[in-house]
């Protein structure tokens, strides 16, 4: 059976060939296999040895010291470390202050943590992106109040791609004496960060949107504010009693190099998979009732968000059979229901329904666009037709 396209990318990406090969030599024999936490002999060391190598790669990316670097086991823990620690922590400091500002279209990761300090009596101010899925500093302003202490703003949205000003925000964010955390899952190595010259307190990262295995990320924590975060996971005290638990030598290896590739190719990365997006766009743009959602002028390269009037989005995934493309975040893709990011954005019910979230990178070549084009231009207008005949249109 022929496989379809694989435009999920937002989702997981393939591991890099040179990532697997990293990961091998610290699981065989011959390799550095040991406990990187065993303090009594070569193996250990060598082990630990691996894993500060990875830790630098990752800080180099981002332009911040290694001890800046805590490893997690993903972007899910580092946004629920940076928020639930932080508000943990100043609590136990006799911190009183209890609010926190965010947005509607957060990954469910941020926006869970924050609705479990809710039900602890913290207020959280959930602020509406503009149509093209940004913030700005206006808006962040007028919700920032004597009571706010963190401020949690993704650097890119996971469904639209769309940008925002991160340095901007973080800036005013401080200004007003909150700590200002961001997510960078989708934009970290894409869009510069550059965190020692910046106001970010804290920073989400992980390896599976670039091409480094799943199961490892990291939080990048400002060592100048001096924050001592609670833990979320107690056992051995390691990632300096950060983040109980052996740390896993293969998955931050493979971190640290699919990093490490990204210092070095990110730039024609990007060049490559830009103009891949700017090819789909212009062949996409004249399919009659077809929306292009998100910023056209701060995204990450690689998301592509449409949605469609008059489709019966049960019947467009199905039908597009040749691509495999997601409706919306693949952590909400079991129902129908529409994309709480979508609708943030002012698509009606059924507009969000019959989307696409089209996402590419590394590995996809022109000819797959072109392919995943034919298929699209081809088929969706056609279950156009079959919709507006149905409902007598
Ligand atoms: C912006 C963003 N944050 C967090 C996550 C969660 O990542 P993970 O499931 O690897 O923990 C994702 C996953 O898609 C994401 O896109």
């Amino acid at each position: 059976m022929n496989r379809p396209i694989y435009l999920d990318y937002a989702a997981a990406t393939p591991t890099d060939n040179r990532v697997i090969d990293a990961m091998v030599k610290c699981l065989t024999q011959n390799g550095t296999f040991a406990n990187p936490h065993a303090k009594d002999h070569v193996y250990g060391w060598e082990a630990a040895e691996a894993c500060e190598t990875a830790r630098a790669q990752v800080a180099s990316l981002v332009g911040c010291s290694p001890l800046e670097i805590t490893f997690t086991s993903g972007a899910t823990e580092s946004n629920n470390l940076a928020i639930m620690g932080l508000a943990f922590a100043l609590h136990k400091q006799g911190d009183k202050r209890r609010h926190i500002i965010t947005t509607k279209i957060e990954h469910k990761a941020v926006l869970e943590a924050c609705e479990v300090l809710q039900e602890r009596g913290y207020k959280v101010t959930y602020l509406t992106p503009h149509k093209y899925g940004t913030v700005d500093c206006e808006l962040l302003k007028s919700a920032l109040d004597d009571d706010t202490f963190l401020v949690s703003i993704a650097q890119a949205n996971s469904v639209l791609g769309s940008v925002n000003d991160i340095k901007a925000l973080a800036k005013v964010t401080r200004e007003a004496g909150a700590y200002f955390h961001t997510d960078t899952a989708q934009s970290a190595g894409y869009i510069e960060t550059d965190f020692d010259h910046s106001d970010v307190s804290m920073a989400t990262l992980t390896s599976e949107k670039v091409c480094g295995p799943k199961g490892v990320g990291a939080l990048y924590i400002k060592r100048s504010l001096g924050l001592k975060l609670t833990a979320l996971i107690y056992g051995g005290g390691q990632e300096k009693g950060l983040r109980g638990g052996t740390v896993p030598t293969h998955q931050v290896v493979g971190m640290g190099k699919a990093f490490e590739i990204l210092q070095k190719e990110g730039k024609s990365d990007k060049e490559r998979i830009e103009s891949l997006r700017n090819h789909l766009l212009r062949r996409l743009k004249d399919i009659p009732g077809i929306i292009i959602n998100g910023s056209m002028t701060h995204h990450v390269p690689g998301i592509v968000s449409v949605s469609f009037n008059n489709v019966d989005p049960r019947l467009l995934l199905p039908t597009l059979s040749g691509i495999a493309v997601s409706t919306g975040s693949a952590c909400a893709s079991a129902d129908l229901k529409p994309s709480y990011i979508l609708k943030a954005i002012g698509l009606t019910d059924d507009q969000a329904r019959a989307s696409l979230r089209i996402s590419f990178g590394r590995f996809t070549t022109l000819e797959e666009i072109d392919e995943a084009c034919d298929e699209i231009c081809l088929k969706v207008p056609k279950l156009m037709t079959q919709y507006q005949k149905e409902k007598n249109l």
